[in-house]
Formats: structure tokens, C-alpha cells, sequence
């Protein structure tokens, strides 16, 4: 019997995933032990996957994410929706391996976006999925903009109407660090990692942090957890590359990471 308020959501990052350096380069190990911890919590499952070198460059090459301005965009376009659909079929894969019933449910086939923004997802889909116990797989994609002609649907996005639609248990974001810093680790020894990020917080942090994409930087990122947080779920930004933390974390564990609270 379906439990709705069981339901969790995932969301496995682009830099996770696959290598944000080299084109179209997946990190095999990492996806399958996610997969498995995954599969491991017995619990109804939406994952939602982000491009990461499968996606940005071409896309940002091509302005896929402003629109449809002429034909030389057209095979960009095709390109990106190809090789996400390669990444996607990697992580639906891994998580059939691991023994999830998992299907995938590409945007670029059951969304709509209006002036970028994600207007219409097909989720009764995903809730009949759900229901059956087969783990929809949704993911960052190229999609339909009824005003634009196309753009991108990044998993964020997706991830806010999810969490709106299906109220999951608890809404877990898995990236390349632990949390969310005062700025960033990799560039900065003195980052702090924040165990809370609220509002207040949020507008503390300083507006120099260079990682922005075609899908915005790590502060449209933390405002659309904001959003989230506001329909009532609280979530979380956890360590992908830790083995065990999104295990943990899906059975509501106390792990290292950043909770985002309104
Ligand atoms: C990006 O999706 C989608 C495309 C570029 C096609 P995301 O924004 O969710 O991907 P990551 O997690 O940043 O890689």
C-alpha cells in the first residue's frame, strides 16, 4: 500500500555523478553505490539527476537555456537531449542493478516550462509509478517553453514541483562537498561549512562565489531549497562522495550536512 508520507526524494548532482571536467564522462562507482544506498532504504523513491558534463557545455555553447533563436541551435538541442538520456539511462540502470524497479521520466517528453520556469510536469505519472513501486528517474533536460520554443528544465526545478506535489518524508540534495559553505572550499581554507541556512543566512553569504552554470549558481540553488522549505518539507545539501551519508540520511539519520529551513 502506497504511503505518501513515507516518500522521499533525491536529488543525485550533475558534479556527483558524473566528472564536471571531462565531456560525457560518468563516475561509475559513485552512481552505483548511490544506487544501492538508494534501493537500500525500502522506501518509495523519486530520484531526480543533474546533467553535469553530460549537459552544461553543450547547452551553454548553444544558449539552450534562453531560447530558440535560430536553426543552428537544433542540433545542440538534440545533442544535450541526447546525452542526458545516456547519463539517465546509466542511473536508471544502476538502480535495476541494484535491485529498485526505477523507470525514467524525461522532461523533454513530460514538461513544460513558460519563460524557463518549470509551469506543467506531468506528476500523476510519477504518483502512479509510485504507487506501483516502480521509482520514477526524472533529471535535467532540454524541455518544451511555451513562450521561448525550448530550454532547460534543470533538476532544481524539478525538484521544487516534486516536493510541492508528492509532500515527500524528506528531500535530500546529494553534491561534491558537504554542505553548503560561507564561500567556496575547494578555492578558500578558511570556508565554513553552515549546519542551518535560512533566509537570514542565505543573504549573509558573500556574492562572489564563481560556479554558476546554465543553471545558475549555488545561491538560486539555495533560494529554490527556500522554496521547498516553504511548502513544508525541510531538506537537506549532503555529501554524495561520503559512502553511507545518503543511506543514512534517507533513513533520517543525524549526518554531516546542511539542513536549509525557512
Ligand atoms: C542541467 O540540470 C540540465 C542541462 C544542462 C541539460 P542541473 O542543473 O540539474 O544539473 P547539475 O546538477 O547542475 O549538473
Amino acid at each position: 500500500m502506497f504511503r505518501p508520507h513515507h516518500m522521499l526524494l533525491v536529488k543525485l548532482g550533475g558534479s556527483v555523478i558524473t566528472d564536471k571536467m571531462n565531456y560525457r564522462v560518468l563516475r561509475e562507482d559513485v552512481l552505483d553505490r548511490l544506487a544501492g544506498e538508494i534501493a537500500g532504504s525500502g522506501e518509495p523513491t523519486v530520484v531526480v539527476h543533474g546533467a553535469g558534463s553530460f549537459g552544461h557545455v553543450i547547452a551553454s555553447k548553444h544558449g539552450i537555456q534562453n531560447g530558440f533563436r535560430d536553426t543552428s541551435q537544433l542540433m545542440g538541442a538534440a545533442q544535450v537531449m541526447e546525452d542526458v538520456r545516456v547519463l539517465n539511462l546509466a542511473v536508471t540502470s544502476a538502480l535495476v542493478r541494484s535491485g529498485l524497479p526505477a523507470v525514467s521520466l524525461p522532461p523533454s517528453a513530460l514538461a513544460r516550462l513558460s519563460e524557463g520556469k518549470l509551469e506543467n510536469l506531468d506528476v500523476d505519472a510519477f504518483r502512479r509509478y509510485l504507487e506501483l513501486g516502480i521509482a520514477p528517474v526524472t533529471f535535467g533536460d532540454v524541455a518544451l517553453d511555451v513562450r521561448r520554443g525550448f530550454g532547460i528544465c534543470s533538476g532544481d526545478q524539478l525538484m521544487e514541483v516534486l516536493a510541492r506535489e508528492l509532500a515527500p518524508a524528506r528531500i535530500i540534495f546529494c553534491s561534491d562537498v558537504d554542505g553548503v559553505y560561507t564561500c567556496d572550499p575547494r578555492e578558500d581554507p578558511s570556508a565554513r561549512m553552515l549546519e542551518v541556512v535560512d533566509r537570514s543566512a542565505l543573504d549573509a553569504l558573500p556574492r562572489t562565489q564563481r560556479c554558476a552554470d546554465v543553471t545558475g549558481s549555488i545561491f538560486g540553488k539555495i533560494e529554490t531549497m527556500l522554496r521547498i522549505a516553504a511548502h513544508g518539507g525541510g531538506s537537506m545539501v549532503i555529501n554524495g562522495l561520503v559512502p553511507g551519508r545518503l543511506a543514512a540520511a534517507l533513513k533520517g539519520e543525524e549526518v554531516v550536512g546542511t539542513r536549509v529551513v525557512v
